[in-house]
């Protein structure tokens, strides 16, 4: 199938697009590089430079280029700079991405996969967290993240689009080609790396949380992983699967992607120190505010219906194989 990867240079969409590619799919890539990296682009995927949020070069590009399904992992996603600056969070990721749907439905594209985020939860009640708990978040990027997901169900409903909304828990680690880096990075496993290399101790955002060791619980899973279900979800939304066949009240397939596992803060110091074989400078702080004590996914989903389990997220390979990327690419992607 051909597929258009809006933010297929960033993080999560570069290592999808060369799970696509992979897997014999033609790629089209939507980026307008504002946080991507030109460098991430796999080779035999095709860049078209311009925002996803912008209807003429949206409307141009689909008319130009048909596809057959969209993957739509661009978005704005720092969780402070949502709290600092909510305005820009719902005009772009909700608003824009209302502008990619629209145009999607004139171009008769209706197969589409999204990026959500456990963010959706908020702090759930009760762990490990099942795609039927409650959405109460508690920061703008997750409320634009659920928006979006509404308005995708509804066009499920009115326009017979066939979705699916992934909600990542904590994405890391690398593929050989492309790692993690964001600006300003705020993701534990990149800012402990960074304090290994720079030997200047990063902050433990609280260690008195209700946890065995009283640092935050956390569910890790491999962007490789994370590859695997984004491939698996866009078949699932071949014509007539019933998987995605839109109901009169829902028009979405939601699935959690964690490794069904917890880690704290400290184990996953302690597995870094083992892996990079130098203890990780680190220094106790305040809790950061909105951080849930313990966020697990039940995967359970996941794998009934896509068929997707993961297979790489130990903390050995994701903290290994993000080591290991960093070695290769000191500066980064060098932008
Ligand atoms: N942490 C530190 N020090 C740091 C950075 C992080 O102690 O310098 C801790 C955090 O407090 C948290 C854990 O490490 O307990 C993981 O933090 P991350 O920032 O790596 O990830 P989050 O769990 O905050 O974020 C994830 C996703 C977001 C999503 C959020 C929902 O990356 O996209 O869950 O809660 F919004």
């Amino acid at each position: 199938m051909r597929v258009l990867v809006t933010g297929g240079t960033g993080y999560v969409g570069s290592v999808s697009v060369e799970r696509l590619l992979g897997a014999g799919h033609d790629v089209v890539v939507l980026d307008d590089l504002s946080t991507g990296h030109r460098a991430a682009l796999a080779d035999g995927a095709r860049l078209i430079e311009g925002s996803y949020a912008d209807a003429a070069t949206i409307g141009d590009l689909l008319a130009r280029e048909p596809v057959d399904a969209l993957l739509h992992c661009a978005a704005r996603s720092i969780v402070p700079e949502s709290l600092a600056d909510p305005g820009r969070y719902f005009q772009e990721n909700v608003g824009g991405g209302i502008v990619l749907l629209e145009a999607a439905r004139q171009a008769g594209v209706r197969r589409v996969v999204f990026s959500s985020s456990a963010a959706v939860y908020g702090i759930p009640e009760t762990t490990p967290v099942r795609e039927d708990a409650a959405t109460r978040p508690i920061n703008p990027y997750g409320e634009t993240k659920r928006a979006l997901e509404a308005v995708l169900s509804w066009y499920g409903v009115a326009y017979g689009f066939r979705a699916v909304s992934l909600r990542y828990f904590n994405v890391a680690g690398a593929s050989a080609a492309n790692g993690e880096v964001h600006r300003p990075e705020t993701h534990l496993i990149p800012i402990l790396l960074a304090a290994v290399e720079s030997g200047r101790p990063m902050t433990v955002y609280g260690d008195d949380y209700p946890t065995p060791d009283g640092t935050c619980i956390r569910d890790y899973i491999h962007v490789e992983d994370l590859a695997d279900a984004h491939l698996a979800a866009l078949e699932a939304t071949a014509a007539d699967d019933p998987r995605t066949t839109p109901s009169p009240e829902q028009g979405l397939l939601v699935c959690n992607l964690g490794s069904g596992s917890g880690f704290s803060v400290r184990e996953v110091l302690a597995a870094a120190s083992r892996v990079v074989g130098r203890t990780v400078p680190e220094v106790p702080g305040e809790r950061r505010p909105g951080d849930p004590a313990v966020l697990v996914a039940s995967s359970e989903r996941a794998g009934e219906v896509l068929g997707w389990s993961a297979r790489r997220s130990t903390l050995d390979e994701m903290i290994g194989s993000a080591w290991e990327w960093r070695q290769r690419h000191p500066d980064g992607y060098g932008d």
